[in-house]
């Protein structure tokens, strides 16, 4: 029983944790993290594949005769941002930080790999996916792209994050999507500049710009279903000098572009390109208008949210699995994966977030107390995963 390896495993994996906190590491340069990861997994003896998607790491337990297979996925990097507290285990990596709790995350996912090789009673196998560049660079992206359902066929794909504000010892699971797309936009405008007294003399992209962000606020309040969550936000507009004399020749925009609904992407790139266009027309400017297509939506496919709702209710009181949770327009990386292969992305509770321990705050630490909860449910997640049918 998983209940019995708890006392003696949880001490020293918030030990890993700490020690994991107290040497974050960026984007694709979690060298000593994934090394540490692969040596913990080979200790096992797991079969461990180190260098994916540079510093990622994989690793596989396989047992019985059963042909399912399943993958459950922690992220390992941490945030460019200075820490502000001051216990023990803080960073030694100054303006590195672990903000975000994939500290954790990885640690108990170690936790899990551990329990669920001493246990043997899982049938089919199970892939420890532990990725690098979850926050900026889409490092889940490019272990797909390296191959990772190819070389690991699995049927479903499991992830778990850490969610201030949301009680420790609640988890939440809910169909449907749960985490925003989210894209970017770079938009120059050409008029012609030239004396502000003269402007028939000029093309005055001030003008062109500031009716252009009006216009592109129209996309959301008259273009997409209301039912349909979705942010378009210009976030920088940059033209002109000092002189309030001088029209300038260009201004410069850009801004996030946030939805849930997988197919609105389309739908607000090609809306947000008509309205360039009608702009051009009607202001005389030229624009260069470039849409990058970031973080696709996370969206919780419905038997592997079934079964996480099951593994919820059997491992904490039947109050704190939240099933209703609305969902939330930041982004996750996690959905390069469950695009691919039906996935479920939970939220575990990491207590009330006093103190400024938020996510991504330079106040933030995991809680140590969740990682029993989190093992657990790793464990009876992949025993009732892989009995499905
Ligand atoms: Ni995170």
């Amino acid at each position: 029983m998983i209940n019995q390896l708890l006392p003696e495993l949880t001490p020293r994996i918030a030990a890993f944790r700490r020690d994991i906190h107290a040497h974050p590491e960026l984007a694709f340069d979690e060298n000593r993290t994934a090394c540490k990861v692969a040596d913990y997994l080979e200790a096992l003896g797991l079969e461990t594949h180190r260098g994916i998607a540079r510093t990622g790491v994989v690793a596989k337990l396989s047992l019985g005769l059963g042909s399912r297979a399943i993958g459950l996925r922690a992220d390992m990097d941490a945030l460019p941002l200075k820490e502000l507290n001051s216990f023990p285990h803080h960073s030694k990596h100054e303006g590195k930080m672990h903000a975000c709790g994939h500290d954790g995350h990885t640690a108990m996912l170690l936790g899990a790999a551990e329990a669920l090789t001493k246990l043997r009673n899982i049938d089919g196998t199970v892939y420890f996916i532990f990725q690098p560049a979850e926050e900026h660079e889409g490092g889940g992206r490019v272990m797909v792209e390296e191959g990772l359902f190819e070389r690991f066929p699995m049927d479903m794909v499991f992830g778990l994050h850490n969610w201030p504000g949301m009680p420790a010892g609640s988890i939440g699971v809910t169909e449907g999507p749960v985490m925003a797309g989210t894209d970017r936009f770079d938009i120059t405008i050409t008029g012609r500049g030239g004396h502000a007294a003269m402007p028939h003399q000029t093309i005055d992209v001030v003008v062109a710009g500031s009716a252009l962000v009006q216009a592109l606020q129209t996309l959301v309040s008259r273009n997409t279903d209301p039912l349909h969550p979705a942010v378009v936000s210009v976030t920088r507009f940059q033209a002109g000098g000092v002189a309030d004399n001088i029209l300038p020749e260009t201004a410069v925009l850009g801004g996030t572009v946030r939805y849930l609904q997988p197919n609105l992407q389309e739908a607000l790139e090609e809306g947000m390109r008509r309205v360039c266009t009608g702009i051009e027309a009607t202001y005389r400017v030229r624009i260069d208008f470039k849409y990058a297509h970031g973080y696709p939506p996370t969206v919780n496919a419905t038997e592997p949210s079934f079964i996480a709702r099951e593994v919820a209710r059997q491992v904490v009181r039947d109050g704190d699995v939240l099933t209703s949770l609305p969902p939330s327009m930041g982004a996750e990386d996690f959905a390069y994966l469950s695009r691919v292969v039906p996935g479920c992305y939970a939220w575990l509770g990491n207590g009330a977030g006093e103190g400024g321990c938020m996510l991504h705050s330079p106040h933030y630490d995991f809680n140590d107390d969740i990682i029993p909860l989190g093992i657990r449910y790793w464990v009876r997640l992949a025993e009732r995963a892989l009995a499905a049918r």
